[in-house]
């Protein structure tokens, strides 16, 4: 290699480690209409913030994923009535669950929820979280007044779907994405923003970027990873144009720590959301052994995130419930998301304030 060429690969490495944002851009963004979307723990995240922040988020996609509330904080519940065993589960105890947090007001009001979108989607060969999972999560939202999309019939196991990247669609392992030809993230945000998306195009690799996540979580309990992901779409960057923010959460085994960015960059929400002005947060969790308790780094769905689950913190034999604070807007990891939502929103507030100092010196 010549000196020249060796002195711009060095600097180019430079340049790409400069590049972790230590802030996150203020964008055109109205933060009304926000849609989530996760597989397994993501999916379950998606489900809580989608009705804890009910007047901001208006749609959510959920991919073997269960009911909201399905653990009312036992971890225990997670691995049997919200995954293997579902048609234990109490489901009036669900109900009571996420009727209590409601006269709390610890989540926006329930109320925002009627007309809200939500896509549902279970694998017909998911051996991780049971297909039936869905189906409670189908009739909780029913309940809720929510329009549904339900995808049932894809002979999938348990994984995030691509027609483009994975292993086979009855594959069970890493990284948990499966080539099903089905185009998941297009069905889901098309769907999700009324059928009028333009087709997916090509990604472009300069537009995700790595962010300080560190500036967002108040205590090692959150289990947020040192750094979160970004993809603004070329049209979105200056802040002219208002853009769409959708947020999504990955499964457990699949954050950065484990995967790199591959789930980030090969699930295909990215293509969506170059062709259609879509900003796309991505929150990475980091794995915990033991305190918290979170060794596979998934989101938090059984309260691992609340003191009281220090009690016994390999939480299968704790008769206890955490708690519900984690299905709540004061919930650690859904403040932490919504605080980077709120923050690369900013630039609306400022536009809007803009616009208005304009319209008083014209008057
Ligand atoms: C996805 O699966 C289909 C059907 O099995 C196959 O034809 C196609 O080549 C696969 N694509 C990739 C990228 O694996």
């Amino acid at each position: 290699m010549g000196k020249s060429l060796m002195l711009f690969y060095l600097a180019t490495i430079l340049i790409v480690n400069a590049s972790v944002l230590q802030k996150l851009p203020a964008l055109n963004i109205d933060l009304v209409g926000t849609t989530v979307s996760g597989i397994s723990s993501g999916a379950y995240m998606s489900g809580q913030i989608h009705v804890a922040l009910s007047s901001f988020i208006k749609g959510s996609a959920i991919v073997a994923g269960g009911p909201v509330g399905c653990t009312r904080g036992y971890l225990m519940y997670s691995t049997t009535e919200c995954m293997a065993i579902p048609q234990d589960l109490n489901i009036k105890s669900v109900d009571e669950t996420i009727d209590k947090l409601n006269k709390d007001k610890k989540i926006d009001d329930i109320s925002n929820l009627k007309g809200a979108k939500s896509y549902i989607f279970a694998g017909l060969k998911d051996t991780i979280v049971f297909p039936l999972n869905g189906v409670h999560l189908q009739d909780q939202f029913n309940k809720l007044g929510l329009q549904l999309k339900t995808v049932y019939d894809i002979p999938a196991e348990h994984a995030y779907i691509t027609n483009s990247f994975g292993n086979v669609c009855d594959f069970k392992g890493s990284p948990y994405i499966n080539n099903c030809s089905y185009n998941q993230a297009y069905e889901t945000l098309n769907y999700l923003y009324g059928g009028q998306l333009k087709d997916s195009t090509k990604a472009i690799d300069q537009n995700l970027f790595e962010f300080n996540q560190q500036n967002y979580f108040s205590s090692f309990m959150t289990s947020l990873y040192s750094s979160g992901y970004v993809y603004i779409p070329t049209n979105c960057a200056d802040g002219k144009t208002k853009c769409r923010l959708h947020i999504n959460f990955h499964g457990c085994k699949q954050s950065v720590e484990v995967l790199g960015k591959n789930y980030i960059t090969m699930i295909g929400i990215n293509d969506v959301a170059e062709a259609n002005d879509i900003i796309v947060l991505y929150p990475q969790i980091v794995k915990s052994p033991i305190f918290p308790f979170n060794p596979e780094g998934c989101w938090d769905w059984w309260g691992y995130t609340e003191w009281n689950s220090m009690l016994a913190p390999t939480g299968y034999y704790n008769l206890n419930s955490a708690g519900l604070n984690f299905l709540s807007k004061d919930g650690l990891q859904i403040k932490s998301v919504w605080k980077m939502a709120q923050d690369l929103a900013a630039g609306n507030k400022a536009s809007q304030q803009l616009e208005y100092e304009q319209e008083q010196e014209q008057e």
